[in-house]
């Protein structure tokens, strides 16, 4: 079986091309910035994270390439043209410190900002990794699935990719734009 992040890497790799602008909100220990910067040899991967020790982690990770732009700011704030990609691997860093975590009122407030952007980004795919296994990632589940299930069905495909046996499991939700008709 796949686990949810391998879910998520199969569904980005279907679409992305290589000169792609792709955004890693939250780049951790830089796995998820490693896999993306392979992505897109010829365009941009850009990497957020609070932490100085995630920056450093990711900026050693992927040291040979030179399509990362690195930033240590929230995803809060991000304003992006032409991107095709926002990947939300929240939580806390792996081995890092446990109490910094992504936190409910600032992951929804970043996807509310990209979401107000889809109109400079309209082939955007936001990412969403939930993990509802820990206290602030239970929290963070119910607000993000609360939010996600009510956007407006005629403009917006939201997707959960959720593993149906298993209680708390880690889960996908995608967000795009529904396509506009031509004709
Ligand atoms: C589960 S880890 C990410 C794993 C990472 N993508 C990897 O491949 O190793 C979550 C990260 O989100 C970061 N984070 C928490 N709040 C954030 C925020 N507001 N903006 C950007 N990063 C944040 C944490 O510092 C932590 O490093």
């Amino acid at each position: 079986m796949l686990k949810t992040t391998e879910f998520a890497h199969l569904l980005i790799k279907e679409n992305i091309n290589s000169n792609d602008i792709v955004i890693d909100a939250t780049c951790g220990n830089g796995f998820d910035t490693l896999f993306l910067a392979n992505l897109v040899p010829d365009g941009k991967v850009i990497a957020y994270d609070i932490q100085e020790a995630a920056i450093n982690n990711t900026k050693e990770l992927t040291k040979d390439f030179n399509n990362i732009e690195y930033i240590l700011g929230s995803h809060e704030f991000i304003n992006i043209n032409n991107c095709k990609c926002v990947l939300f691997n929240l939580g806390y860093l792996p081995k890092g410190d446990k109490t910094i975590t992504t936190k409910s009122n600032t992951t929804l407030n970043a996807i509310k900002n990209l979401i107000n952007q889809f109109d400079k980004n309209p082939n955007m795919i936001i990412y969403l990794i939930i993990y509802p296994g820990h206290l602030e990632g239970s929290e963070e589940s119910i607000i993000l699935k609360e939010f996600t299930s009510n956007l407006d069905s005629k403009r917006y495909m939201v997707t959960l990719i959720e593993p149906f046996n298993q209680n708390n499991a880690p889960y996908l939700i995608t967000i795009n734009l529904k396509q506009k008709k031509t004709h």
